[in-house]
């Protein structure tokens, strides 16, 4: 399949993000997770660490020139200098030919690191599975980045957190009350967010996007979109296994 190289993209920003609800992560227990940064050296955006020179993201996240990389990071703070962190300037950037603005459809992007990573303790690969499962309803999967963890204060967190959230059904998803009708959750996407009530609320949120849902131990998709943050009826969506298999 063609892909569209996006090396001249126009610089933006992501908006700030965090994960709500959710806990600090064990310092490089999530060994796979990578940092987006902008120009101005501002984490935008989170990514997995498929292989030692790819990072899978969001295509959404092409709003901010993303011109380097941080894998193995803790917190944002000790990034530079954390001695597990391995940092990467960008060389090439595609974009999921097929990515849609709009209707936000394929928000997948893939960055090519200008120069390989080592893997370490505190720094992994997780290559893509040849089969992304489709997550049924129910099932609890994992989020994490470090995105806005307090919707009043819209600014990326210092520490990589992570939550757990299960997944709704796209019939569900797809009613009134839970995505304004907006977008159409397709089957290239899944809802997930908070429903037992008795619980806080725990999802995703701006500067979240680009990072795993991982489910059972397998990455199904990618922090994309949802209409607000931390909205009980209005859970986070995911890019997922059609739009991953097909990249
Ligand atoms: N688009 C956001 C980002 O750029 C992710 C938002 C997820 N929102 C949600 N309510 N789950 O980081």
């Amino acid at each position: 399949m063609t892909i569209v190289d996006r090396r001249n993209a126009v610089a933006g920003t992501c908006g700030e993000a965090e994960i709500i609800g959710g806990k600090k992560v064990k310092a490089h227990s999530l060994p796979h997770m990578a940092l987006l940064y902008n120009s101005k050296g501002d984490p935008v955006c989170g990514g997995t660490l498929l292989s030692p020179t790819w990072v899978l993201t969001a295509a959404h996240c092409i709003q901010s020139m993303i011109c380097t990389v941080r894998l193995g990071v803790d917190t944002v703070n000790n990034s530079k200098t954390d001695g597990f962190v391995q940092a990467r300037k960008v060389a090439r950037q595609y974009q999921h030919p097929c990515y849609n603005a709009d209707t936000k459809i394929h928000d997948l992007w893939l960055l090519k690191l200008s120069q390989a990573v080592e893997e370490t303790m505190a720094l992994k690969y997780l290559p893509l599975a040849n089969t992304i499962p489709d997550p049924k309803e129910g099932t609890i999967c994992m989020v994490a980045g470090w995105g806005v963890v307090n919707v009043h204060i819209k600014a990326m967190s210092d520490d990589l957190m992570s939550a757990d959230v299960t997944v709704i059904k796209r019939e569900t998803c797809n009613l009134t009350k839970y995505n304004n009708t907006k977008y159409t959750i397709t089957s290239d996407m899944v809802c997930a967010g908070t429903v037992d009530e008795n619980q806080d609320v725990r999802d995703t949120c701006q500067g979240d996007s680009g990072g795993p849902l991982m489910c059972n131990g397998v990455q199904v998709g990618i922090t994309s979109f949802g209409i607000g943050c931390a909205n009980r009826t209005k859970p986070g969506v995911f890019c997922i296994k059609m739009c991953l298999k097909h990249f």
